[in-house]
């Protein structure tokens, strides 16, 4: 009895540290581990007259707020501050850019305004503010990049936009408004930033960024420089959905949904890409993206630059790069947290699979490799229930928005080995 009792006590102090057993009990792989989690949204306010105005105005709707993003900051007392966005698809939602708090309200965790409630943009009336940020990017340099689609609903209120914020000091050190030459108003959707600090510290000074944004819906990257404070456009077949590919099945769940352009990474060298509704990833050189002239007479140039690198057995969503160029993604069905190196051929003898618990992972629309302050990366990752969300079948007493992380020390770069469904075989162990 009393060794029993060690035993689980034991057992659930590994898992707690994000363990679990290995195949055949030998050696310990790490696990994905839910950090938090909502039924449904709770919207903190600086006031109780806040809450009632937001209230009255109609844009209080819990249940209408989906979380999709997640982006985690280390502050220098050890603490860890977590982004979410909560992109305005629909009314009800009293601010779109938000820090996780470590309050427990009745459905989840209280969320507060980042940076402050007088910044989000109730019903699109002034741009100034934050109308629907979708996902944000934290760079080398202790900021952070918000794209902002300027959307409710289907309505555009204000152009896009991206916003560039001190992580020290939570001030707008930057905003950029997307010129009409880069976006169709309503017919676009810009949703994922991807940035590239080509001087970062210490010896750069962080001038000199690139941001990648993806426009889901009118099918196109564009292209910031922020030295020159200039952006264009440039589109290519590779970045519309493909139609076999725009019914969706998680956990056994379907819907339809026909994304475009989606998920962005680079690694220095190359921008890899996928729109939502395809089983193909792609890569286009850095170089050519970055020479405005390219550009000058079109968003369809250079098409022979575009190269599709290879299939996966299904869709996925979020994705995210780490330092040693592996990248991660979700597969919808079914569903695999699956790793590949970008100097291996795109295939499934390339890919390693990370253990993950297929209830806990749904739709991944959020992810970040975030470094640690003593150098190891992590895996954040958002999941949310997007299949119930489309059929209209979430219900707020289940989990439906979960944060989740995984350390990456034991995932190396370039190897992995093929045995199809020994998932500790595919992974190379640096311990
Ligand atoms: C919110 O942020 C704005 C802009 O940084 C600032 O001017 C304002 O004082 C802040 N409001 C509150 C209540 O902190
Ligand atoms: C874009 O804005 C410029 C300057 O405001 C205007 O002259 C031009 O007609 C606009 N173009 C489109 C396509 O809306």
């Amino acid at each position: 009895m009393d060794r029993l009792r060690i035993l689980l006590i034991a057992f659930s102090l590994t898992v707690a540290q994000g363990y679990g057993l290995g195949p055949g009990g030998s050696r310990p792989v790490r696990t994905v581990e839910t950090l938090t989690q909502w039924g449904q949204l709770e919207f903190g306010f600086p006031t109780a007259q806040d809450r009632e105005n937001a209230q009255s105005a109609g844009n209080l709707v819990p249940e209408n707020g989906t979380p999709i993003d997640v982006q985690a900051q280390y502050l220098a007392n050890g603490k860890i501050r977590v982004f979410t966005t909560i992109p305005r698809f629909v009314t009800g939602i009293p601010y779109t850019l938000a820090t996780v708090s470590e309050t427990q309200a009745r459905n989840g965790p209280l969320l507060q305004p980042y940076p402050n409630y007088s910044w989000h943009n109730g019903n699109g009336e002034n741009c100034d503010k934050i109308t629907s940020a979708f996902r944000v990017a934290i760079t080398e340099c202790n900021q952070m990049w918000v794209i902002d689609s300027g959307i409710i609903g289907t309505t555009q209120h204000c152009p896009p936009q991206l916003l560039q914020f001190d992580l020290s000091t939570d001030r707008l050190l930057h905003r950029y408004r997307f010129p009409n030459d880069t976006y169709i108003p309503s017919g676009s959707l810009f949703i994922t930033p991807n940035v590239l600090v080509q001087d970062p510290p210490p010896r750069g000074s962080c001038s000199r960024t690139m941001i990648y944004v993806a426009d889901v819906s009118y099918h196109g990257l564009v292209v910031y420089n922020h030295q020159t404070q200039t952006s264009w456009r440039a589109e290519n077949r590779y970045m519309y959905p493909d139609p076999d590919y725009g019914q969706h099945t998680i956990a056994g769940e379907s819907f339809y949904l026909m994304d475009g352009m989606f998920a962005l990474n680079n690694d220095k060298r190359n921008l890899y890409f996928h729109p939502l509704a395809s089983a193909s990833e792609y890569a286009v050189p850095l170089s050519a993206l970055n020479r405005q002239e390219n550009w000058a007479s079109g968003p369809e140039a250079l098409p022979e630059e575009f190269r599709l690198l290879g299939r996966r057995r299904s869709e996925c969503a979020a994705s995210a790069i780490d330092g040693r160029n592996n990248v991660y993604c979700v597969t919808f069905n079914p569903i695999k947290l699956f790793v590949w190196n970008v100097n291996t051929p795109y295939n499934s003898r390339s890919f390693g699979n990370l253990p993950a618990k297929s209830d806990e992972l749904q739709f991944v629309s959020g992810m970040k490799v975030v470094r640690t302050p003593d150098g190891q990366e992590e895996l954040w990752l958002l999941s949310n229930r997007f299949q119930k969300i489309s059929a209209g079948t979430l219900k707020s007493d289940e989990v439906n928005f979960r944060i989740l992380r995984r350390k990456l020390d034991d995932v190396q770069g370039g190897v992995f080995f093929s045995n199809d469904d020994d998932l500790s075989n595919r992974l190379v162990f640096t311990k």
